[in-house]
């Protein structure tokens, strides 16, 4: 692991049973997403257990309408980026879209966004039988792997938009029978994005590994923003299940402060920031 941030408060490394422990204890889990040297360097300073290297980048950095369009070679170089600007915070990387077309590719992209740019995980969208083989073949391999339900982003087309997921019966009973697959496939964290805050509980409840919600309701075991949308510089109405955290707060420095505050304490997300 890169070890650049030199300036950071010492703090223990968060590591994958490190997470599962605050699971256990009932300590909420602190996620967001980074693209850069200066933003991971300002997440390490506030105590963010986890940094996410996102194939949001494609959205917020790039302009891009999806994140369909990013590349290896993209995530490889932001990943890097991420890598150097922290230090205790682990750092998780997007398998960026067809990375898992098959084992081979879904392997190479793996050793490359840990072996060559410095992520602890990686993080791979869905629960389809070729998914589960991949979460196999990478936990067999000890790369822990960050599985992600729910609105699934690069599905995007096939939802017809970034719709929220699981509103009926059916599809929410599916949707922990996924989690309960990705978990026995091997997948050692969950993102849960986009879902009712029902359905957020049911599958915290059912799971024995940590689940992050991202507009999955308050009783996750932790949760993630998008940290352009929690700076309020994403262009363009802000999400739902977001809020802006540098109103109010003054600067960069303070507001990813003020969210990990608010989601260690149980503050965020509010009711205003759920789907029912
Ligand atoms: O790409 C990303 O930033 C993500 C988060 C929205 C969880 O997957």
């Amino acid at each position: 692991m890169y070890v650049q941030n030199a300036e950071a408060p010492p703090r223990k490394p968060v590591t994958v049973p490190g997470l599962h422990a605050m699971k256990a204890a009932g300590q909420r889990i602190v996620m967001l997403t980074a693209y850069d040297a200066s933003f991971a360097w300002h997440l390490e300073n506030a105590g963010v257990d986890v940094a996410l290297v996102g194939d949001s980048l494609g959205m917020v950095v790039q302009g891009r309408a999806s994140t369909l369009p990013v590349t290896l070679d993209q995530m490889v170089y932001h990943t890097s980026a991420v890598a150097r600007g922290l230090s205790a915070t682990m750092l998780v990387a997007d398998l960026p879209f067809m990375a898992d077309r098959d084992i081979a590719h879904a392997m190479e992209a793996a050793t490359r966004l840990v072996g060559e740019a410095g992520a602890a995980m990686v993080k791979i969208e869905g629960a389809a039988p070729h998914v589960l083989a991949i979460i196999e073949a990478l936990a067999v391999r000890a790369i822990p792997v960050c599985a992600h339900l729910g609105l699934t982003p690069q599905s995007v087309h096939k939802f017809g938009g970034f719709r929220v997921q699981g509103r009926d019966e059916a599809a929410a009973d599916r949707i922990v029978a996924e989690a309960l697959a990705v978990q026995g496939a091997g997948a050692d964290l969950l993102v849960l994005e986009g879902v009712p805050t029902a359905l957020g509980e049911r599958v915290t409840g059912a799971l024995q590994i940590p689940v992050v919600g991202i507009g999955a309701g308050p009783h996750c075991d932790g949760q993630v923003l998008v940290i352009h949308d929690m700076l309020g510089i994403t262009p363009g109405k802000r999400p739902k299940f977001s809020k802006d955290f540098l109103a109010g707060n003054g600067s960069i420095a303070a507001a990813i402060g003020a969210y990990t505050a608010d989601v260690r304490s149980g503050a965020f997300p509010g009711p205003e920031h759920c789907f029912s």
